[in-house]
C-alpha cells in the first residue's frame, strides 16, 4: 500500500524521538511491500521561531490531505514565558481540534521490565491491561478564558454529542476487549460531569447493553488506578482528567518513555504521538527514550492504515527490544543505559529477527 505521512518532530526531544519512528517506519514498509512517504512540517515552539505561529498553516493543510500525522513533542522553556501571545502547545491543541480527533487513545499494558523500573509493587502490575480514551478536543482545555488583574477563570462546557461519540468509541474498543468500561467524572460536584454520567449512561444502555459500565470519582479513580490497576478494561472520561491520569497510568508502565497514542476522528487520519512531552533536559543529548514514538507508530499502522500485521511487528520487536535488556535511562538499572540509536537499532533488528510474518502470508 501507499501512505503520506505527515512528521511533526516539534520540539526537545521531539526530532529525536520521531526520527527513530521513522526508521522503524520505513524499515516495515520494506519488508512488507508498502511504499510510505514522509513529509516533515513545523509544530509548537519550532513553529514559532520559524513564521510566529505555533500551527502554520502549510502544516495543517498538509496533515490534511495525509493519511496520518506522527508527532515528537511540543514545548520548552524558551516558549514558556506566562505573558507570551503564542505558546507552542497552542500548536497541538489546535491540530486536534482543527482534524477532529476527539478520541485520544492511551493504551497501558506494563511490560516485564516495569515490574523493576516502576514505583509500584510489582504484585499490583502482573496482568494490567488498561486503555484510557480521552476526549480531547472539548472541556475545559477549549473553553473561553477571561483574565483580569486580579482574576482569571477557564470555561468547562460539554455538549451531549461530544459526550455521546468518545463514549460509544470507548465501548466499540471494550467490545473488542474484555467488554468493561469505567467511565470517570467528577458528578458529585460539577454539571458538565452530571451530563456526562448521565449521557454515558443511557448510550450503553441503548446501544451497548452487552458492555458493563461502571462509574467512578476522578478522585478516587486516581487512588484506584495504583491500588488496582488490574480490574480496569476501558476508561472513558473528559479532557483534563485524561490528561492528569494517563500521566499517573505511566507510572504502572514504568515510564512516561513507553506510552504510546494515537487520537482519532470521524475520518481517517489521525494523529500518532507519545505521551510524554519534549523534555528539554536531555534534548540533543542523543539519550531520549523512542519506544513511546516507535509504539505510537504501531497504532498508526493499526488505525489508520488498518495495517494490523505490521503494526503487532513493531509491538512485538518493541518487547524484545526490551526483553533483550535494550532500556534507556529512564527504566535501565544504574549504568547500563542504552541511548536512542542503540534502542532504535535494537528495535530494527529485532524486526528482522521476528517479522517474518509477512512472507508467510504473502
Ligand atoms: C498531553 C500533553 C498536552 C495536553 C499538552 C502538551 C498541551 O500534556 O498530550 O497529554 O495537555 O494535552
Ligand atoms: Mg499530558
Amino acid at each position: 500500500m501507499r501512505a503520506d505521512i505527515v512528521v511533526l518532530p516539534g520540539d526537545g526531544i521531539g526530532p529525536e524521538v520521531t526520527t527513530a519512528a521513522v526508521a522503524v517506519l520505513k524499515a516495515v514498509g520494506k519488508r512488507h511491500g508498502h511504499e510510505f512517504r514522509f513529509t516533515e512540517h513545523l509544530i509548537g515552539g519550532a513553529a514559532i521561531d520559524a513564521t510566529g505561529e505555533p500551527l502554520p498553516s502549510a502544516t495543517l493543510d498538509a496533515a490534511r490531505k495525509a493519511d496520518a500525522v506522527l508527532l515528537g513533542a511540543v514545548g520548552g522553556p524558551q516558549w514558556s514565558d506566562p505573558k507570551a501571545k503564542v505558546r507552542p502547545e497552542q500548536g497541538l491543541l489546535a491540530i486536534r481540534k482543527a482534524l477532529g480527533l476527539y478520541a485520544n487513545l492511551r493504551p497501558v499494558k506494563p511490560h516485564s521490565v516495569a515490574l523493576g523500573a516502576s514505583p509500584i509493587k510489582p504484585h499490583l502490575l502482573q496482568g494490567v491491561d488498561l486503555i484510557v480514551v480521552r476526549e480531547l478536543t472539548g472541556g475545559i482545555y477549549f473553553g473561553d478564558k477571561t483574565r483580569s488583574a486580579d482574576s482569571a477563570s477557564d470555561l468547562c462546557t460539554y455538549s451531549v454529542g461530544e459526550i455521546e461519540r468518545v463514549v460509544r468509541r470507548a465501548c466499540e474498543l471494550a467490545r473488542t476487549r474484555r467488554g468493561k468500561v469505567t467511565s470517570v467524572d467528577k458528578a458529585n460536584v460539577l454539571e458538565t460531569s452530571r451530563l456526562w454520567r448521565e449521557v454515558a449512561t443511557r448510550v450503553v444502555a441503548e446501544e451497548f447493553p452487552d458492555i458493563t459500565l461502571e462509574h467512578q470519582l476522578v478522585d478516587s479513580m486516581a487512588m484506584h488506578l495504583l491500588a488496582k490497576p488490574r480490574e480496569y478494561d476501558v476508561i472513558v472520561t473528559e479532557n483534563m482528567f485524561g490528561d492528569i491520569l494517563t500521566d499517573e497510568a505511566s507510572m504502572l508502565a514504568g515510564s512516561l518513555g513507553l506510552l504510546p497514542s494515537a487520537s482519532l476522528g470521524e475520518g481517517r487520519v489521525g494523529l500518532y504521538e507519545p505521551i510524554h512531552g519534549s523534555a528539554p533536559d536531555i534534548a540533543g543529548k542523543g539519550i531520549a527514550n523512542p519506544y513511546a514514538t516507535i509504539l505510537s507508530a504501531a497504532m498508526l499502522l493499526r488505525h489508520s492504515l488498518g495495517l494490523e500485521v505490521e503494526a503487532a511487528c513493531i509491538e512485538l520487536a518493541v518487547d524484545k527490544a526490551l526483553d533483550a535488556g535494550v532500556h534507556t535511562a529512564d527504566i535501565a538499572s544504574a549504568g547500563r543505559a542504552a541511548n536512542t540509536a542503540a534502542a532504535t537499532a535494537a528495535v530494527l533488528e529485532q524486526l528482522q529477527a521476528h517479522c517474518y510474518v509477512a512472507e508467510l502470508r504473502d
